[in-house]
């Protein structure tokens, strides 16, 4: 596990995206699990500004690690939000794109979802392989749309599971552990305060950190970074 703290989102945000160019060089095709929320929008503001005319975007798979169950056009897709700041800045052919289709019935979407990864991504312990998966994490230890209150989704045997937001009760498609943990690198981007406390207990293993479902990201690979602003990892460096 390696912790790459910075003192701003931003300065976050433009250091992924140094990580990000570097890794789309390192293979002919890349497979890439995208992660949804407020915070990978800075980064691929930064990803488009500073490298969108230098990486050679047919080569890269985007998918999503979890998806909202609205239409693609609703706010609150995390497909819309990355149309918005990436996809439609710059030139990566559609057959690239594997959207989650939020607009479908749940419990058929996570079925055809886990037929699309295991008839496109390559494979690796008979598993759906991503070359990056990138995560965020909610103030309550949740991971992908794995919710604590249904952390055992984690251990499903299945791809994809549909899970409920434990506030709002909306449905939502999210990967499982085992192809989350099956990845070649797994990359969290975690930023702000209310992140603090539980990162704290996730990194040192205090407190109900076993409730929480960021605490099972854990590749077989050991690619593991955290990838953290100050406010996030402000009580890992506190004495005791
Ligand atoms: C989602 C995300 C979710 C997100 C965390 C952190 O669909 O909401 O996939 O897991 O990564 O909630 O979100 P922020 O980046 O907004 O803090």
């Amino acid at each position: 596990m390696t912790l790459k703290i910075y003192n701003s989102k931003q300065e976050l945000a433009d250091r992924f995206a140094d990580f990000f160019f570097h890794f789309s060089k390192s293979k002919e095709e890349v497979y890439v699990s995208l992660s949804g929320g407020s915070t990978p929008r800075v980064f691929f503001e930064s990803l488009t500004e500073r490298y969108g005319s230098k990486i050679d975007w047919k080569k890269i798979h985007f998918y999503w690690g979890d998806e909202r169950c609205v239409p693609p056009a609703a706010e609150e897709s995390n497909y819309k939000m990355t149309r918005d700041f990436l996809l439609s800045k710059v030139d990566i052919p559609d057959s690239n794109i594997h959207r989650i289709k939020g607009e479908n019935r749940p419990d058929e979407e996570a079925i055809a979802y886990a037929e699309l990864l295991e008839e496109n991504l390559p494979s690796k312990n008979e598993l759906p392989y991503f070359d990056l998966l990138i995560l965020g994490m909610g103030d309550d230890g949740h991971t992908a749309s794995i919710f604590p209150h249904q952390i055992a989704l984690w251990e499903s045997d299945k791809y994809c599971e549909v899970a409920k937001h434990p506030e709002t009760g909306q449905n939502r498609i999210s990967l499982t552990g085992k192809v989350i943990n099956n990845a070649a690198c797994v990359v969290f981007l975690v930023t702000g305060q209310s992140k603090a406390k539980k990162l704290k207990e996730i990194i040192r293993e205090e407190g109900a950190y076993t409730g929480y479902p960021a605490t099972l990201v854990a590749p077989g690979s050991g690619n593991l970074i955290w990838f953290l602003d100050k406010e996030a990892a402000s009580q890992l460096d506190s004495a005791g």
